[in-house]
């Protein structure tokens, strides 16, 4: 770089320092969360990631919006004023999480500091995630949700010494990268101001931003890093995962909204954009199939369709990019209501249940010549969907996705209950009703739909009622595919969402169950681990699978805790959470005219 540019860029960094200086001196309030050019200018020219010849450089360059935020509907109730008996509980309960998360947490920093996980029961470590301390990263923003201070600023210092620019790794997950290390270096930042968690969050934006640098600057998710580290040229595969390729947005475009760059922005509206051209093409109008080419942007051929695991997040991120973006991109509006519409038609069903329960389970669907087949599975993941309702519901007045948000939370909550240590698992599948009216228990069908699922080669000598006995199966369900639980956050995360939108005190019980559930099966002397059958009979205790991944402590906690908090706690209102629970802040109008009035 010639020295006259690089003293230029010294001048602006320095003045810029001068006016944030002044701005940190002489205000209080939160860091702006409207776009502010130069305002968070500690970009660095000579990072490594940064200073890689680009092969590809986008042909344009597409800015920010700089249109006013629009203000959407509270999302959030109003709530009364709570009675002293109910605060008692409330911060009884609030304090039985915290104490959980403060012990994991005090295992990890003393057995795997800095590691990706901690080996809850062995007392090792894992890494599984390039080594980058996912689990400290994963749980900056709940440290400081918790008031856990000195805990916080001890992770900050060691989170500052990270170096993204080394693995062991043949492979990095684009995707869980984003997720976890860039949306919790951005929620850091967002919640504390500070801004060696911005310079992180950079750092970790341009290591990304590399797996973009494509012959169609479509990213590249199951990452070849070394090949990049060594300047080798990469083009985006053929076949990956939809959520994977979808779900970059909010973490991309917070980054460009906090720094004034647009260049990731940029970088991931290309693909929504090819995206939003193809969802009234598929085999399903409104949803994208469950594998995409990226190297042809191709996103409309396939005929495999689901909301759960491998799709999920592509599906969450676009209310959620509305209320990011205070609705600058109807685009994401747009997107969602065809995408909601087209789940509530031909993924919920009502599954019949000992007493014909009024609840929705999302299954997969194919779509093959026409024919639109249901396939009755549930999957604990696919929990995220009542809290994502709960959002589109509130956000874009749509009461028909709030009813069906309330009655997937209600399937959740029912089937933690259906099984004998209080747990869901894995997966599952269960019979559904001819119609979301609903249907009276039949026992014969109930049978005749295990006899058919039933993978025995010898079904036809083994009687039903042995292999509902063999494989334990609650009444209600044919077949329970994967018997664990891993710690996750998805039904606790959307009975959270849809407490702070309803304020129905029943599922403040409901999450409290849950809670005493999943802390007597997995605690281990030291923190607590993923099991591995939850369909054990009740006395007896599930294997500990001595893995504990980082989103226990990033988001299963999290929302246990911020569902005993007050309700003005990380509002809805005020902030949108990644898929990793990270709570990125909101453009409203109301921080753009504070911002304006300095
Ligand atoms: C969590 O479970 C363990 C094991 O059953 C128990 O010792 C501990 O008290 C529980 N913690 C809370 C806060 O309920």
């Amino acid at each position: 770089m010639p020295p006259i540019r690089r003293r230029s860029i010294a001048w602006i960094a320095l003045v810029a320092t001068l006016i944030l200086l002044y701005l940190y001196n002489t205000s209080t309030s939160p860091p702006p969360s409207y776009t502010q050019p130069n305002l968070h200018t500690n970009q660095d020219d000579n990072y490594f990631w940064k200073s890689l010849p680009v092969h590809y450089p986008p042909q344009s360059m597409r800015p920010l919006p700089t249109t006013t935020p629009v203000k959407y509907p509270n999302i959030q109730t109003p709530f009364d004023e709570e009675t002293p008996e109910a605060q008692t509980t409330r911060q009884h309960r609030q304090r039985a999480v915290k104490d959980v998360f403060a012990k994991c947490w005090s295992s990890y920093r003393e057995y795997a500091w800095k590691a990706d996980e901690l080996a809850p029961v062995s007392g090792g470590k894992k890494n599984p995630f390039g080594g980058w301390a996912a689990t400290l990263v994963d749980a900056l923003d709940t440290l400081w949700i918790m008031g856990m201070k000195p805990q916080f600023d001890e992770a900050v210092q060691a989170a500052v010494t990270i170096d993204f620019t080394k693995t062991d790794l043949k492979q990095i997950n684009v995707f869980e990268t984003n997720i976890r290390y860039l949306g919790g270096f951005i929620s850091a930042f967002d919640l504390s101001g500070d801004e060696r968690l911005l310079h992180k969050a950079i750092e970790v934006g341009e290591m990304l931003y590399k797996a973009f640098d494509t012959p169609n600057r479509m990213p590249i998710t199951r990452w070849d890093i070394h090949a990049a580290i060594n300047g080798r040229r990469q083009t985006a595969p053929p076949a990956l995962l939809v959520a994977e390729i979808g779900s970059l947005t909010m973490e991309f475009t917070r980054l460009s909204l906090i720094t004034g760059d647009a260049k990731w922005f940029d970088a991931v509206q290309r693909v929504m954009d090819a995206m939003a051209d193809q969802q009234d093409s598929t085999a399903l109008p409104g949803l994208w199939p469950l594998v995409v080419s990226a190297k042809d942007q191709v996103f409309n051929i396939g005929n495999t369709f689901t909301l759960g695991a491998m799709a999920d997040s592509v599906y969450e991120y676009l209310p959620k990019l509305s209320a990011l973006m205070g609705g600058q991109m109807p685009l994401y509006q747009d997107m969602y209501e065809k995408a909601a519409g087209a789940a509530i038609k031909h993924a919920l069903y009502r599954p019949m249940t000992p007493n014909n329960e009024d609840i929705l389970i999302s299954g997969a669907i194919k779509s093959e010549d026409g024919q639109i087949t249901l396939d009755p599975s549930g999957q604990h993941l696919v929990c995220f969907l009542g809290g994502l309702f709960t959002l589109g519901g509130r956000l874009f007045n749509r009461p028909q996705d709030l009813s069906a948000a309330i009655k997937l939370v209600n399937g959740c909550i029912w089937t933690y209950q259906a099984l004998p240590h209080g747990i869901m698992p894995e997966t599952f599948h269960m019979l559904p009703c001819p119609s979301l009216a609903g249907c009276e228990w039949d026992e014969q069908a109930w049978k005749k739909e295990v006899l058919r699922l039933a993978k025995d080669k010898d079904k036809d000598t083994t009687s039903v009622d042995a292999i509902i006995k063999r494989d334990r199966l609650p009444q209600g369900f044919t077949s329970i595919p994967d018997r664990r639980y891993i710690l996750r956050p998805e039904a606790i995360e959307s009975i959270f969402i849809l407490y702070r939108a309803t304020g129905r005190p029943a599922l403040l019980d409901s999450a409290w169950a849950m809670f005493e559930a999943i802390n007597s099966t997995t605690s281990t002397t030291l923190a607590n681990s993923a099991v591995r059958d939850v369909t054990l009979p009740r006395e007896q205790q599930p294997e500990l699978a001595d893995s504990m991944e980082s989103f226990w402590l990033g988001e299963t906690l999290k929302y246990f805790y911020l569902i005993f908090s007050e309700t003005d706690v990380i509002s809805l209102d005020e902030y949108v959470f990644n898929t990793e629970a990270h709570p990125f802040r909101r453009l409203v109008p109301r921080r753009a005219e504070e911002w304006q009035s300095f």
